[in-house]
């Protein structure tokens, strides 16, 4: 088993022209085919979930287990809202890394506090589009070690 879930929650599907300047303009489909491709270098592959409804998001989680080694996760604002979120991912116990495109910490107040973060690896936010990368790195160096 070598496969990793790339979840984009809400409004996500809109990248490209969804207020570009906060969340630039590389659409949905150029991130996943980014992560793709990243992953094949790193001897992974990946399934690529978008869904604006938080069940939708958990059922993904929940069938995780035994197929994804690990879980990137741009939950987009229900990373603040979702303590339902927060549970599905400490319920599965698979590796999973944070990612915002925008800083969240420099924005409006309700953005810096993450649901997700507690349950995550760690966060990576305000690198764009890079950020998913970032955390497929991460996620590769983690996984790495327990393999070790
Ligand atoms: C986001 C940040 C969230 O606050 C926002 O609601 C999003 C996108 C980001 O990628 O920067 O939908 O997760």
């Amino acid at each position: 088993m070598s496969d990793i879930l790339v979840l984009n929650g809400p409004n996500l599907n809109l990248l490209g022209t969804r207020q570009p300047e906060v969340y630039g303009s590389t659409t949905l489909a150029m991130i996943e085919d980014a992560c793709r491709d990243r992953a094949q270098t790193l001897r992974y592959t990946v399934t690529c979930v978008q869904s604006n409804h938080e069940g939708e998001l958990i059922d993904a989680i929940h069938a995780a287990r035994g197929r994804h080694v690990g879980i990137i996760i741009n939950a987009g604002a229900y990373t603040h809202s979702s303590i339902a979120l927060m549970d599905a991912i400490a319920s599965v116990e698979i590796p999973t890394v944070e990612v915002h495109l925008s800083n969240i910490h420099a924005r409006e107040e309700f953005r810096h506090r993450s649901y997700i973060a507690p349950v995550s690896l760690g966060q990576i936010c305000g690198f764009g589009a890079t950020g998913y990368l970032l955390a497929m790195e991460a996620l590769a160096v983690h996984l790495s070690k327990g393999a070790a």
